[in-house]
């Protein structure tokens, strides 16, 4: 092993809320260190696309378990996913499917039909996933954790460039009412809601650039991945 570079097989656990830059940092983390990037977040969206397609109240937590359960769910290069072979990558991303996820993530159902497909994917190691509960329920052993938060101002802020990167603009206003009706969903639901795991080290990143966050999650992975053996994660 190099000076200075992570140990494979690492498994990294990146959570915390809508628009605190999660999904960037994970990404480039995970080129620097050569690990897998897992977004959670995408799965949850995946089944919300599809419940809305098929009509299924998101309400219904029995169907949507179902639903979640009986779909196939992969992700290939570049983080792009595939739902029963479709690729839904770019529709995913829509507003409303954003407040659909969130909705019928708050069912245990469809939490716990997500949850052994999300440890397949991890429990090998040399992954970095991101999400809310990843520290917290589906790697509670997880090598390093972070929790990312950041000021709603500046999430939302992130979340209009984001989507304008996209071709959809959307007031600032707005934008900032969804993060907090989110964060209120997110945070408050019985099931596994957002909070940050003990023992994970919590990084404000408002007024931060890209760079520092993930400069100062690298910095962290290495050091902490010289202090372990290989453990169990779950
Ligand atoms: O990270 P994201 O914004 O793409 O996630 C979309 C929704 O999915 C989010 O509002 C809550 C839910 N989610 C979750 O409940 N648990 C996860 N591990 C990841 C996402």
């Amino acid at each position: 092993m190099k000076k200075g570079q992570a140990r494979k097989g690492l498994i990294v656990a990146i959570d915390g809320p809508a628009g605190s830059g999660k999904s960037t940092v994970t990404h480039l983390l995970s080129l620097k260190l050569g690990y897998t990037h897992i977004d959670t977040g995408a799965l949850y969206r995946a089944i919300a696309l599809r419940a809305i397609e098929l009509g299924i109240p998101l309400a219904d937590g029995a169907a949507l378990g179902e639903l979640a359960a009986s779909s196939k769910l992969e992700f290939r290069e570049r983080d792009q996913v595939l739902l029963d072979g479709r690729n839904v990558s770019a529709l995913i991303r829509a507003p409303e499917v954003s407040m659909a996820a969130s909705r019928i993530s708050a069912h245990p159902e469809v939490r716990l039909a997500l949850l052994g497909l999300q440890r397949r994917l991890g429990e090998k190691g040399g992954v970095v996933l991101e999400g809310r509960d990843i520290g917290t329920v589906v790697f509670p052993r997880a090598h390093v954790k972070f929790f990312l938060t950041a000021s709603v101002e500046s999430r939302a802020r992130r979340r209009v460039i984001e989507l304008e990167e996209k071709g959809t603009y959307l007031d600032f206003e707005e934008v900032k009412k969804q993060v907090v009706e989110r964060d209120r969903g997110d945070t408050e639901r019985k099931v596994a809601p957002l909070r940050r795991a003990d023992d994970a080290i919590e990084i404000d990143t408002t007024g931060m650039t890209v760079e520092e966050v993930v400069a100062r999650l690298e910095a962290e992975v290495v050091r902490r991945g010289k202090d372990f053996a290989s453990a169990s994660t779950t």
